[in-house]
């Protein structure tokens, strides 16, 4: 058993309008608050997170935005900012393979986001996976072992999570089976030990990310190197999200 928190984050993407995220928060957060053997975090949409930050205020749920942009001010029409966000939430999602696949985010820009990230005090959860094709030609470990020497490079601190979301499992409703998801989170974490340490490898809590219910998250928490979940369309549930935490408290 690993002596790593156990995190349950979700991400909400693009999805509730200000007074539907403000009901999903109200139905889960005295709930939530009260399991304390894990680390809660969601991450709704940007317009959400000040009103949120107020309904959270003296819990011990956490909050995160979904993305962040590189630089810290200027002329960046529509973007949102580290520094913007570094007082209205604890997390930030950096390299979702949406971001990846619908606005051409490359490793170097998740690279940029990651210590953008950092140098406001945010901790990133970076996401890596491969995608079918490239499952299916054998090549997701070459694909994840390069989003995270690019995506991880030059970084001057560990404070970190990376999500190991397989692209063909999201929102598919076909999981990973633990088995599998295993394999490629301790393969991960080698390549974590070998761009930091051994400790920070030790210590970097690794998600699974890729339609996580209330049915499959205990197989994935009996596997060593799954620390927990991003959760997308199960997050928007109070009653699905609350059940996933509830395993794995
Ligand atoms: O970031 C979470 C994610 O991409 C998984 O989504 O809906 O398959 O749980 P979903």
């Amino acid at each position: 058993m690993s002596q790593r928190i156990r995190v349950i984050a979700g991400n909400w993407k693009m999805n509730t309008v200000l007074d539907e995220a403000v009901e999903l928060v109200n139905g889960l957060r005295y709930e939530l608050d009260e399991i304390d053997t894990v680390e809660k975090i969601i991450c709704p949409p940007f317009i959400s997170l000040a009103k949120i930050k107020e309904l959270l205020q003296g819990t011990s749920i956490r909050l995160g935005a979904q993305d962040l942009f590189y630089e810290d001010k200027g002329a960046y029409t529509g973007e949102i900012s580290g520094s913007m966000l570094s007082d209205l939430c604890q997390y930030v999602i950096v390299g979702h393979s949406e971001r990846r696949a619908y606005f051409n985010e490359v490793d170097e820009i998740v690279n940029r986001k990651m210590k953008a990230a950092l140098r406001h005090g945010l901790k990133p959860i970076m996401c890596v996976g491969e995608n079918l094709k490239q499952n299916e030609s054998g090549t997701s470990e070459s694909v994840i072992s390069e989003q995270l020497r690019v995506g991880l490079s030059g970084l001057t601190s560990s404070n970190l999570m990376v999500a190991y979301e397989p692209v063909w499992a999201i929102g598919t409703g076909k999981a990973a089976t633990g088995t599998y998801a295993q394999k490629m989170m301790a393969f991960i974490r080698r390549q974590i030990a070998e761009i930091f340490t051994e400790t920070a490898a030790n210590e970097l809590p690794i998600l699974y990310g890729g339609s996580v219910n209330p049915e499959n998250i205990l197989e994935m928490l009996a596997e060593p190197d799954i620390d927990g979940a991003l959760v997308g369309g199960a997050s928007l549930k109070p009653g699905l999200f609350l059940s996933i935490v509830r395993q794995a408290a």
